[in-house]
């Protein structure tokens, strides 16, 4: 079977390297209009979103991320980060924040995913971030880096999805039908 939707699904993967070749402001729009077009719980639209494009600004947060980790002694993520060549955006040099009020973690993982597969339906490479939020929650940086994004007052960081045209192929992971049960 052949369908539009589900092959931006299948087609959707993880991308960590990107060129420096900007997404226009057109489609950076309606990525954007994707993004606030998921459901949330009672209708409540518990997301703000954010789309920032300057660069100065993102290596700086990134910068601060990874300062963050190795202050707190995480190994683990210190290693990973290092891995990925000290990349916690990796170069996209356009970034949907998603900041979020009520704790509404659910309606922000739907909304980044209505982002990742809308830029993967236009061929655009795109990654799902958790590891920013680091910098938000932390009280000795919280109010200058949600200041730094005018963040609404009361809103948290969600998560953000970096998007851009890749630079890798990405490795999807593998689908675990093990994870699938029938009861009929
Ligand atoms: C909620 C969430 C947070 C994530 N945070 C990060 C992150 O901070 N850095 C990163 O490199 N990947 C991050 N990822 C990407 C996952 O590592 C990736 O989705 C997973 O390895 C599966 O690979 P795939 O997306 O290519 O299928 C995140 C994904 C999700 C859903």
């Amino acid at each position: 079977m052949s369908n539009s939707t589900l092959d931006a699904i299948f087609a959707r993967r993880s991308n960590r390297a990107y060129t420096d070749k900007k997404v226009d402001d057109e489609t950076v729009a309606l990525l954007a209009k994707a993004a606030l077009a998921a459901p949330s719980g009672g209708n409540s639209q518990p997301v703000n979103v954010i789309v920032v494009q300057n660069v100065p600004l993102i290596l700086e947060l990134e910068k601060a991320v990874i300062d963050y980790f190795v202050k707190i002694g995480n190994e683990a993520v210190v290693d990973r980060i290092k891995k990925r060549n000290n990349k916690v955006f990796y170069d996209a040099s356009t970034v949907f924040f998603l900041a979020v009020k009520n704790k509404a973690g659910v309606d922000v993982g739907i909304m980044s995913e209505n982002l990742a597969i809308a830029a993967a339906s236009l061929g655009l490479g795109n990654i799902i971030l958790g590891l920013p939020g680091a910098v938000f929650n932390d009280p000795d940086t919280a109010a200058y880096w949600k200041g730094k994004l005018d963040f609404p007052e009361g809103y948290e960081y969600g998560l953000a999805v970096a998007v851009g045209y890749a630079a890798d192929e990405g490795k999807p992971h593998e689908i675990d039908l093990g994870k699938l049960s029938y009861i009929k």
